[in-house]
C-alpha cells in the first residue's frame, strides 16, 4: 500500500471547493505515454492550472500499470524540478482512476496511490450503482481518496463500457445517489459524449464558414441539478471540442476521419460557470497527436527516430492543452 502523498499528489477535494467557487473547472486530462503526460505538465505549470492526470483501465493495460504509475509519480517531480528553475508555484496535480467498473479495479488503484477514483455504476439499475458506488466510498475515505460517481449514460465507447445512446441524468435521483454513497463528486449526462463522433451531422446546423454547430447541451438539467444538490461537484465526461483545424490536419495528410463533431468551446465555458468543476478531455489530445505526427511524416517522409515525429507532436499538445486552461476552462492562473 502506497499513499498518495507519499506520490506527491493530492486528491481532489480542495480542488473543487475552489473551482466551484470560483466560476472555473479543473481539467481532467487522460494520458496514455510519457509525451502525453510531459506535455500535460508543462501546460498546466507554465499556465499555473490544477491538473487531474486521469488513466483509463485500458491506459493501465497498455503502458503497464506499475509503470503508469511511476510515471505520474515522475511528473509529480518534473513539475517541481520545472517550478524551481523557472520560478513558478508548484501546481496540485492529483493522479485519478477514470471509469473504474470494479471495486477490485478501484481498490488497487488506490493502493498504488492513486489520490482520486472514479466508479463508473452508470450502467447498471440504479440500485446496484448507489451499492458498488457506496462500497468504493466506503473503502477509498479510509485512505482519504476522493471519489466519482455517475448517474446518466453517455454514449459512445468507455473502456468496459459501450452505449449507443445516451440517456440523461434524471434530476430527481441526485440527491438521493449523493446522499445514500458519499460521493465527493458526481458526473452526469446532459448531451456529452466519448469520442471525435459525438453528433451525427443531421442533428447540427452550419455556421457562415460552413462548420457544424450540435444542439445546446442540455443546460436545464444541470440547472435542476444544482437546485436539487446546490454547490456539489458536477463532472462533464466527453468534453473534447474536436477541433477542425486538427481534424483538417489530419485528413490533408493521409487520414480518413468522418462526422467529426465535439462540443463547442463556447458551451463549456457556460459550463464552468456553473457547479461543473472538472472537465474530461482525452480525444483532443489523440487528434493533435496524430495531426503532428501524420503532418511530420507527410513533410519528412525518411524520418524515422521517434523524437521527430513525436516531439512536433507533443509541442502542439502543449498549444492545445495552454488554450484550454486559459480560454476554455479558466483554471489557469488557479494553481
Ligand atoms: O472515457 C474514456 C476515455 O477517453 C478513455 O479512453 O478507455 O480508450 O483509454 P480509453
Ligand atoms: P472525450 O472523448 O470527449 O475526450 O472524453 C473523455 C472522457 O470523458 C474521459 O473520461
Ligand atoms: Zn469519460
Amino acid at each position: 500500500m502506497v499513499s498518495y502523498r507519499e506520490l506527491g499528489f493530492v486528491n481532489t477535494r480542495d480542488m473543487f471547493k475552489k473551482a466551484v467557487g470560483g466560476q472555473y473547472a479543473v481539467p481532467a486530462y487522460n494520458f496514455n505515454n510519457m509525451e502525453q503526460l510531459q506535455a500535460i505538465i508543462t501546460a498546466c505549470l507554465e499556465t499555473q492550472s490544477p491538473v487531474i492526470l486521469q488513466v483509463s483501465s485500458g491506459a493501465r493495460k497498455y503502458a503497464d500499470q506499475t509503470l503508469l504509475r511511476y510515471l505520474g509519480q515522475g511528473a509529480v517531480a518534473m513539475m517541481k524540478e520545472h517550478a524551481k528553475q523557472k520560478g513558478l508555484k508548484e501546481i496540485p496535480i492529483a493522479l485519478h482512476l477514470d471509469h473504474g467498473d470494479t471495486f477490485e479495479l478501484c481498490q488497487s488503484c488506490v493502493e498504488s496511490g492513486f489520490s482520486s477514483v472514479m466508479i463508473d455504476g452508470s450502467h447498471h439499475p440504479y440500485d446496484k450503482n448507489v451499492e458498488l458506488t457506496r462500497k468504493v466510498v466506503e473503502y477509498a475515505h479510509k485512505y482519504d481518496v476522493t471519489v466519482e460517481g455517475e448517474l446518466g449514460v453517455l454514449a459512445g465507447i468507455e473502456d468496459a463500457v459501450v452505449a449507443e445512446k445516451s440517456t440523461y441524468t434524471q434530476p430527481e435521483e441526485v440527491e438521493d445517489f449523493v446522499k445514500k454513497t458519499g460521493v465527493d463528486s458526481l458526473a452526469i449526462s446532459i448531451g456529452t459524449s466519448h469520442g471525435a463522433n459525438k453528433f451525427k451531422p443531421s442533428q447540427c446546423t452550419r455556421n457562415a464558414d460552413g462548420v457544424l454547430i450540435p444542439p445546446e447541451l442540455r443546460f436545464d438539467i444541470l440547472e435542476e441539478i444544482e437546485k436539487r444538490i446546490p454547490g456539489f461537484p458536477i463532472v462533464l465526461h466527453g468534453s473534447s471540442s474536436v477541433p477542425v483545424e486538427a481534424v483538417k490536419i489530419i485528413n490533408a495528410n493521409g487520414g480518413a476521419l468522418k462526422d467529426s463533431i465535439g462540443i463547442p468551446e463556447e458551451q463549456l465555458r457556460k459550463a464552468t460557470k456553473s457547479a461543473v468543476c472538472k472537465v474530461n478531455i482525452d480525444s483532443d489530445g489523440r487528434l493533435w497527436m496524430t495531426a503532428g505526427i501524420r503532418k511530420h511524416f507527410a513533410e519528412s517522409p525518411a524520418d524515422f527516430d521517434p523524437r521527430k515525429y513525436l516531439g512536433p507532436a507533443r509541442q502542439l499538445l502543449i498549444e492545445m492543452y495552454k488554450h484550454k486552461n486559459e480560454n476554455v476552462l479558466g483554471s489557469a492562473g488557479k494553481a
